[in-house]
């Protein structure tokens, strides 16, 4: 991590494209990327790593960005919602209806890809395990459920 006092300048890597901000040694990942990047599907819940609403992706793996210093993440790779676009996991969610007001959905699809990236084949046990992080307030479960199945048949296909 760096050695910092008042700002510093953070780099980072979004969605594939080099992306430099000033930051506090306080602001967290969710914050930055929100506020200085513009990237506001990254979704502020609970603040508090309870909701999974912030979830994105730091080196592939999904984390909570209201739970991690911007400043940790200096010169990683980080995949939001944005960069999800015509995802197969996005697209079967928008499919199969994995969703009500819409709010919990980019941390849902983002924790998904991680999912399917991770276990190919379904697996009710870890499935429910892997997805608990995140809570979908319109109890939209059933959808998202179909949303994973769906994901799962369109890995693969053009
Ligand atoms: S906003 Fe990060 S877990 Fe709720
Ligand atoms: S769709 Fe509304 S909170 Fe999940």
């Amino acid at each position: 991590m760096k050695e910092i006092s008042g700002t510093t300048e953070l780099h980072l890597f979004v969605n594939g494209e080099e992306r430099r901000a000033s930051v506090r040694p306080g602001d967290t990942l969710m914050r930055v990327l929100r506020e200085k990047l513009g990237l506001t599907g990254t979704k502020c819940g609970c603040e508090n790593g309870d909701c999974g609403a912030c979830t994105v992706l730091l080196d592939g793996k999904p984390v909570k960005s209201c739970m991690i210093l911007a400043v940790e993440c200096e010169g990683l790779a980080i995949t939001t919602i944005e960069g999800l676009r015509d995802h197969p996991v996005q697209k079967a969610f928008a499919a199969e209806n994995g969703f009500q007001c819409g709010f919990c959905t980019p941390g849902q699809i983002l924790n998904a890809a991680a999912l399917i990236e991770a276990h190919p084949e379904p697996d009710d046990d870890i499935d429910r395990e892997w997805m608990q992080s995140n809570l979908c307030r319109c109890t939209g479960y059933e959808g998202i459920r179909n949303a994973l199945a769906a994901a799962r048949a369109l890995r693969g296909k053009p």
